[in-house]
């Protein structure tokens, strides 16, 4: 295990942005940059041992802060999408930035991802992120003190560890944006990776991407991804809900959710067999397909195509402040919020 920092960029006001590595013994590493807490680089072995980067992103600080679609960022104080822009606290209404159609609130209009965190190396296999979200920032209450914590142990799992608490009370949503692609950044697209999902259950969306309210049955539906399926199998059938995220890009209920870590997802390449384990304790996974990418620049010049990398966002729900049938993600003021999510590599 070892953990080693170098400069990564710097930005224009000329803060140094630091890349922390952590590597195991079997030589997988992961790079976590102090812009956005953010996942830059995973590098992990296929079936005959070849070593890739399965992470889709950029190798320059230009591109996390002029090209970015959420690559690898620490999402917060809300992950994914508020309704209407606006929730109510105690009779208390908060109204947020609108940065998406001018409606809806999309990731916390970016505030986490912008953010340069704090970084402290806790041991030779865990480096921990932390900042500070000041009072009323796009709208949200509360100084909110975050920390993540992210390890890699010699079974090939990376840790991510949350913890948050706020001095007003206020609702607390953290994830994690990677877009992973298991052939490697520049191998196309991931449409002929195979991906299970533990769900039985989805939220259907409304044509903003909010969730109706509704729990629906994935049985018969194209979201049905209980048993392995290939992603770019009905990925484009003509229903309704794909019709209006343009592909996967939903929230599925994780069966058995108990607040204790479990097995949400799971995606192969046949390819190469690499194969990512997504576990959590979180009520939720946005599986998000990538279908907005649209040829931006990413590492080593490789544009960044529709659909060349997917993400597994592990969270409450989308839009929880406004239903209260969907798991709750209000904390009191002093009240912390933990939770961890990991992501766990292997080849077969
Ligand atoms: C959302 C997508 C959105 C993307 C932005 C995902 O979490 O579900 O709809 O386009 O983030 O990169």
């Amino acid at each position: 295990m070892s953990v080693n920092v170098s400069e990564f960029g710097s930005l224009n006001d000329g803060r140094i942005i630091h890349k922390y590595t952590i590597q195991n013994k079997n030589n997988v590493s992961a790079s976590v940059i102090t812009y956005g807490a953010t996942l830059t680089e995973i590098w992990a072995p296929d079936k005959n041992g070849v070593f890739k980067d399965i992470l889709v992103g950029f190798d320059d600080i230009e591109g996390f802060i002029e090209r970015t679609d959420y690559q690898g960022v620490i999402v917060g104080p809300y992950a994914n999408r508020i309704g209407n822009s606006t929730f109510t606290i105690d009779g208390t209404q908060y109204n947020l930035v609108a940065n998406e159609n001018k409606i809806t609130c999309l990731h916390s209009n970016g505030e986490f991802n912008t953010a340069v965190w704090n970084a402290e190396i806790v041991d030779d296999s865990c480096v921990a992120f932390s900042y500070m979200s000041p009072d009323g920032l796009n709208g949200f209450p509360g100084n909110l003190k975050v920390c993540v914590k992210y390890s890699l142990n010699d079974e090939n799992e990376l840790k991510l560890e949350y913890s948050a608490v706020s001095d007003k009370k206020t609702v607390i949503n953290l994830t994690n944006h990677a877009y992973f692609n298991l052939g490697g950044y520049d191998s196309g697209t991931i449409l002929n990776h195979r991906i299970t999902i533990n769900a039985n259950k989805y939220t259907p969306v409304d044509d903003f991407s909010i969730p109706t309210g509704e729990t629906a049955d994935v049985e018969n539906t194209p979201f049905d991804l209980r048993n392995e399926t290939k992603i770019g199998e009905l990925i484009d059938a003509d229903c309704d809900q794909l019709n209006f995220t343009g592909g996967y890009d939903h929230n599925f209920c994780i069966n058995g959710y108990d607040g204790s870590v479990i097995k949400a997802a799971e995606v192969t390449d046949p390819e190469s067999g690499r194969t990512l384990e997504v576990l959590t304790d979180l009520p939720g996974v946005q599986f998000y397909a990538g279908n907005f990418l649209k040829g931006v620049i990413g590492k080593s010049g490789v544009p960044m195509v529709k659909r060349s990398g997917f993400c597994l966002e592990t969270q409450f729900y989308p839009d929880t402040p406004n239903h209260k049938n969907f798991p709750q993600c209000t904390f009191n003021a002093g009240e912390t919020f933990n939770s961890t999510t990991i992501f766990r590599f292997s080849a077969k």
